[in-house]
């Protein structure tokens, strides 16, 4: 079967069983401006996550931290969504989605228009205070400040609201994120490598609950040889602008 054969399946797959549930990577948002973390333009080729996202190095040396941060966000403040998330919206409006857990955490599904999204990995959309816990609105003009912006309210470092590496995830989003694995019946797997847990064990899970696993992304995954029972390689945006031309 060739690529366009097998989005027409998908699409006839999804108007049949609609409760299909999106979980997303960083893949989804590269056609928005936003380079993956991992393969020659992502931000993990230029800068260790191991030390440079790990929360000890935040606490320790935020400034170290906020070169990094102030690097992703000036660009992710500024992304719009893409056509793939934009049909994702159209999917939930049209009761084929059930809900969108991601792993990103550029607000990019909310701004398309998703009502139901999971964030796996938080919300840089916002800064957190991490003496006093107080939450700020990111807006750009706190990446102009040096060395790193600071708590109104008792001066502590701010830190975007994203979940750091030897952080724990929200265990409310978590929850829900497997709830919607055991019930759907098509797990649409977008843009991710599949690298990082306890996020990347989701997949497995709704396969093993006997949904339909489908995967778009640019080339092989560990999910791709395990458990993915139809694979759409290509660039998000050109396969879900295909796949919506078959369900709308
Ligand atoms: P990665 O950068 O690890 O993987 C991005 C995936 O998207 C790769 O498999 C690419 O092949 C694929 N891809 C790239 N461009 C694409 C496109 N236009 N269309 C479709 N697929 C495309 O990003 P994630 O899997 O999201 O965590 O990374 C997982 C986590 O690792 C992130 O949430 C972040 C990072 O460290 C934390 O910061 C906690």
């Amino acid at each position: 079967m060739d690529l366009d054969q097998l989005i027409k399946k998908v699409a006839e797959e999804i108007k049949e069983k609609k409760e299909v549930v999106a979980f997303t990577g960083a893949g989804i948002s590269v056609e928005s401006g936003i380079p993956a973390f991992r393969g020659s333009q992502g931000l993990w080729e230029k800068y260790d996550p191991e030390q440079y996202a790990h929360i000890l190095t935040f606490l320790n040396e935020p400034a170290k931290v906020w070169k990094m941060l102030k690097e992703m966000f000036s660009i992710a403040l500024k992304a719009k969504p893409n056509i793939a998330h934009i049909v994702l919206a159209e999917m939930e409006k049209k009761h084929y989605l059930k809900a969108v857990i991601t792993q990103n955490v550029d607000g990019l599904h909310q701004e398309a228009g998703n009502q139901k999204v999971i964030e796996l990995h938080g919300n840089g959309r916002f800064l957190v205070c991490i003496s006093c816990y107080s939450k700020f609105l990111f807006v750009e003009e706190y990446l102009n400040i040096e060395p790193y912006p600071v708590c109104e309210i008792c001066k502590g470092p701010l830190k975007p609201d994203v979940v750091f590496f030897g952080e724990s995830l929200p265990e409310k989003a978590l929850s829900s994120a497997y709830e919607l694995a055991e019930s759907c019946k098509i797990f649409l797997i977008i843009g991710t490598s599949g690298l990082v847990y306890p996020a990347a064990q989701i997949p497995y899970y709704a396969k093993s609950k006997g949904a339909t696993v489908v995967e778009i992304n640019l080339g092989g995954t560990p999910y791709t040889y395990k458990i993915t029972d139809y694979f759409l390689k290509g660039k998000a945006g050109e396969i879900l602008a295909k796949l919506s031309d078959y369900l709308f």
